[in-house]
């Protein structure tokens, strides 16, 4: 029992704490960090639905996430990473499916995203088919980190140049309202 706690913490706090700042001078880092952000609210949402109750800490943790940093991420990659990286891509990589589907399940998601968000914010809503929103959309977002960090996220480390990676934190960063100390050269 204490050792779930103890996981519990952990998971909760890797869920709050976003990247470093410097890490965005190293954007695809900063991208693999919030998707190690994204298991830990799959693990968390799972874990609501197998104890069978609306934990309300937890709800409030996720959808402090889901407001904050979710939407943030999909325009990393929408609008910098993917686009940047269709440029740089060769044809044999087979990249233009690969970013199709997953910009697909981007705006499929986005449905349960927000329905996911309401139930966190009521929890006396969705009576008993929030166990099965909730179990979808970590078993959906499950897939898409799969794809993302197995194809996507080697493929840019090797094609991304210097510029593109520099850009790319760039953006990041003004999205987020930071600004970027420069790299000492
Ligand atoms: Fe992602
Ligand atoms: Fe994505």
């Amino acid at each position: 029992m204490e050792q779930q706690e103890e996981q519990r913490r952990l998971m909760l706090e890797a869920l709050d704490e976003r990247p470093p700042e410097a890490l965005l001078h190293e954007p695809l880092d900063y991208i693999f960090a919030d998707h190690f952000r994204q298991r830990m609210l799959c693990n968390l949402l799972d874990a609501m639905v197998r104890e069978g109750a609306r934990d309300a800490e937890l709800s409030r943790h996720i959808l402090v996430f889901m407001r904050r940093d979710f939407g943030l991420h999909i325009l990393d990659e929408e609008l910098d990473l993917f686009p940047r990286l269709l440029e740089r891509a060769r044809p044999e990589d087979g990249m233009n499916e690969v970013v199709a589907e997953l910009c697909a399940e981007h705006s499929s998601d986005k449905i349960d995203a927000r329905d996911l968000c309401r139930a966190l914010e009521k929890p006396e809503s969705l009576s008993r088919r929030w166990k099965r929103l909730f179990a979808r959309f970590a078993a959906n977002e499950r897939r898409h980190l799969i794809v993302e960090n197995a194809i996507v996220m080697p493929l840019a480390r090797l094609r991304l140049k210097p510029d593109d990676l520099a850009e790319i934190g760039r953006h990041m960063a003004e999205r987020r309202g930071i600004v970027l100390a420069s790299v000492p050269q």
